[in-house]
């Protein structure tokens, strides 16, 4: 296990206690290399999983895997398990629907009118008025875009295949792209990070949105191009930006995302895997993979999520 090492000590104990077939060994106390079979980790450790001559396969304690791709210190050809689950996409439709509706009723303004005792009213169009595009149908897309269409949006969903899903107008794949942007007002991004949707919230997406439209990123850093994001708000092409994920974690105290007016900055906190749970995710996946069973959340080597 190579985890927060605040957190080691009780994930340890955790898993120890689901798994009482294992023996669950902290990565500075795993003794002998050749030992180990199996790699559960957030990122990796400093010197790579290279020198595990008997790893199996390999745990990612996160829904995205991005942060071990590429990487050459990951040992290839080694199955990855990402870690999902239904809290975690309770949680993202509790995030999502929150912001998405914030904006919908531009709440910051209400609030920033308490604070100058400002009695301000204001008519905003109902939500059917309202286009919210999501990016990415996987798990958590899938969830939010159905979330969102029960709340009353107009909703449409953007993957890399064909999906159905009632009540949503969806699209598939480069080519539609630009209909799925077009006339959208709110825009979501749940993509996993690939080298095909890197830096995909630029400025030539952010100009085929209704203009004055909001973005809410909550797939990973590396989608935005943060100078064009500035760019797009500065001249109102964007009215806001709800960030949850950023290219460097901690965001650093002198980025400039921090007090801009029209961000909102949240500190990678959308959906967060809950250990309990999670943890009995990480179990059952590992005792099916071991019992050579199918494993849900093995991740498709060719597609990179
Ligand atoms: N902020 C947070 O707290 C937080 C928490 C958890 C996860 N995340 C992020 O959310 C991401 C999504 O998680 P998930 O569990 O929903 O993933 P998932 O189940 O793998 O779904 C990914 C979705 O993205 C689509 N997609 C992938 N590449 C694409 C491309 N090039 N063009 C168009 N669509 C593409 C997939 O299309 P197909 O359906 O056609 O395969 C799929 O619908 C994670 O990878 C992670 O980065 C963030």
């Amino acid at each position: 296990l190579h985890l927060n090492s605040a957190r080691e000590q009780w994930w340890l104990e955790h898993l120890q206690s689901l798994l009482p077939d294992f023996d669950c060994r902290l990565w500075h106390d795993r003794g002998n290399d050749a030992d180990i079979e199996y790699a559960v980790v957030w990122r990796l450790p400093e010197q790579g999983l290279t020198q595990l001559s008997n790893l199996k396969c390999i745990v990612s304690v996160g829904a995205g895997i991005d942060q071990l791709m590429g990487n050459r210190l990951l040992v290839p050809d080694v199955p990855i398990i990402r870690t999902t689950g239904a809290e975690l996409t309770q949680r993202m439709r509790e995030y999502v629907c929150l912001h998405v509706l914030r904006v919908h009723r531009d709440l910051d303004s209400v609030i920033r009118a308490q604070s100058e005792q400002r009695w301000r009213q204001s008519v905003t169009p109902v939500a059917g008025q309202r286009q919210v595009g999501v990016m990415g149908l996987g798990n958590l897309g899938r969830a939010c875009a159905v979330a969102l269409r029960e709340l009353g949006f107009s909703v449409r969903g953007w993957a890399r295949s064909e999906h159905q899903i009632d009540g949503v107008q969806t699209f598939a794949g480069p080519a539609s792209l630009d209909a799925f942007l077009s006339g959208t007002d709110i825009l979501v991004c749940m993509l996993p990070l690939t080298t095909q949707t890197e830096n995909i919230l630029n400025n030539s997406l952010f100009g085929q949105l209704t203009p004055g439209a909001s973005v809410i990123n909550v797939g990973r850093g590396g989608h935005l191009n943060e100078a064009d994001l500035l760019g797009a708000l500065n001249s109102g092409q964007l009215s806001s930006a709800t960030l949850d994920v950023f290219r460097e974690e901690p965001l650093p105290p002198d980025s400039t995302l921090w007090s801009h007016p029209k961000i909102m900055v949240t500190p990678h906190i959308a959906s967060m895997i809950d250990p309990l749970s999670g943890g009995q995710r990480i179990a059952q996946n590992l005792q099916q993979f071991k019992a050579g069973q199918p494993v849900d959340d093995l991740v498709n080597p060719d597609r990179g999520y």
